[in-house]
């Protein structure tokens, strides 16, 4: 009977974040835009969500009898600074009450201090493209690590900031809703220092305190691995997405494009004590006849129409080989994917796990996985539209359906590992994948041969 180990004392655990669960955060900016029409897919608001600001306690029971270990949640600076400069203390009260509700269950919370959302007042100053906000940011930090340090020993600073800039500050899909390529770079640059700023006021409050960034890995690829083109549209993107933020972080530096017209382009460095990873998939490139780049149609392993990106476990352990450059641990903080049906999400889990599997192996620090996530929840700009849950949620009756991922995930737990019976109930068809890591023929990218 094949079998695959995880390390003993390895974290099992789901992601989740404030917004999307807690219900009537009508102090943010998120909440305000959801409210005009055509901003969110399905046209609806978050409302309640999952009601986790009353009873997360009931969902936290539903993590342990999962039998996680840790579970990662954000607070929400809305509601903590409603003002600029006025602290609630109700707020921190109920964080509070959480977080202790998970140590009383066995789980040690991952807090994450910003996670897409703001509060109204610093949007109306201009949000994350005003500099002011690394000040903001660094005594939200100070505050809240003061407030709620003693439960809580893993901070994630911001949550994918790329992501987070270029939905809000390039694509205008998000709050501010703007269009303008030129805002990324200052944003990007803000929210460094405003990462930067926080580490160090966490650990002024906490020096015992492990704090890192939750950095979305995005997979590029040429579409046609042989086109020179492709090649470098795939190259650069890779670059810009997904290492920039990290050596800025990492090194104290801004390179090209993040410097530009900079005359200081240092700031302090190794302001990461671990690495978070979000992972969801890859995109393939490719760079059009006429010039302009393209996204081509993902070519789909499995079928997942309710997913724009094409499901690739191999990514994760590649974006985990390529991370040991930090010398840092890391924590996979999300992966996950949106399968109401439930048809398709055990053979994700089972295939990335292998390939998270694989990479501690070959070396990578791979201290804990969360899954996105444990109950359906509102899917920001794309409303209901996608379920990332284990449990399924009505959102009329508030009532949990459980999927056959929990069950599996439970199992997975209980083993510390991956059985082949396991796989043989789950996802039988995921069997070679899952032991034996078929090539997928891909040669590497430009920027991998540049590292290897
Ligand atoms: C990530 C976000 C998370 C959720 C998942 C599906 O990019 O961090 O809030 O939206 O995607």
């Amino acid at each position: 009977m094949r079998r695959l180990n995880f390390p003993a004392g390895f974290s099992w655990g789901v992601a989740t974040s404030s917004h999307q669960n807690e219900g009537n955060n009508h102090n943010n900016d998120f909440w305000a835009w959801e409210q005009l029409p055509g901003k969110v897919a399905d046209g609806t608001t978050s409302g309640l969500v999952t009601d986790w600001w009353h009873s997360a306690e009931a969902d936290f029971d539903r993590a342990a009898a999962l039998g996680l270990n840790t579970l990662r949640l954000s607070v929400e600076w809305s509601r903590i600074e409603p003002q600029p400069g006025v602290w609630d203390s109700a707020a921190f009260d109920r964080y509070r009450a959480m977080l202790r509700a998970l140590h009383q269950r066995g789980i040690t919370p991952m807090v994450t201090l910003h996670h897409f959302s703001n509060p109204v007042w610093l949007g109306e100053m201009g949000g994350w493209a005003n500099p002011a906000v690394v000040r903001h940011f660094e005594q939200y930090a100070t505050r809240t690590a003061a407030a709620l340090g003693d439960l809580v020993q893993l901070w994630g600073t911001i949550n994918e900031p790329y992501i987070y800039a270029t939905q809000a500050y390039v694509l205008g899909h998000w709050p501010p809703g703007q269009r303008n390529l030129l805002k990324l770079i200052a944003v990007m640059r803000n929210q460094i220092r405003a990462h930067a700023a926080a580490y160090h006021a966490v650990h002024r409050v906490q020096p015992g305190a492990q704090v890192g960034i939750v950095k979305h890995m995005a997979g590029f690829d040429p579409h046609h691995p042989l086109l020179p083109g492709d090649r470098s549209l795939a190259a650069v993107m890779d670059t810009l997405a997904n290492w920039r933020f990290l050596d800025a972080v990492m090194t104290g530096r801004f390179k090209f494009p993040l410097g530009l017209g900079l005359r200081r382009c240092r700031i302090s460095a190794a302001t990461n004590d671990f690495i978070g990873v979000n992972y969801y998939g890859r995109s393939r490139l490719r760079l059009h006849w006429r010039g302009i780049p393209m996204e081509a149609p993902p070519e789909i392993a499995w079928p997942a129409p309710w997913i724009n990106r094409e499901v690739y476990p191999r990514g994760l352990y590649r974006f985990l080989m390529r991370l040991r450059r930090y010398n840092r641990p890391i924590y996979i903080t999300e992966n996950g994917m949106a399968d109401p049906t439930d048809l398709i999400r055990p053979g994700f889990l089972l295939a990335h796990l292998a390939n998270v599997h694989r990479a501690i192996q070959e070396g990578a620090d791979v201290r804990g996985y969360y899954h996105w996530t444990l109950v359906d929840n509102y899917e920001w700009t794309e409303g209901w539209t996608t379920r990332f849950g284990l449990f399924g949620l009505d959102t009329d009756t508030q009532v949990r359906t459980m999927r056959r991922s929990a069950r599996l995930y439970h199992e997975i737990v209980a083993a510390n590992g991956i059985t082949e019976e396991m796989v043989a109930q789950y996802a039988p068809h995921m069997m070679a994948q899952v032991f034996d890591h078929p090539d997928d023929a891909l040669p590497r990218t430009d920027a991998e041969e540049d590292v290897a």
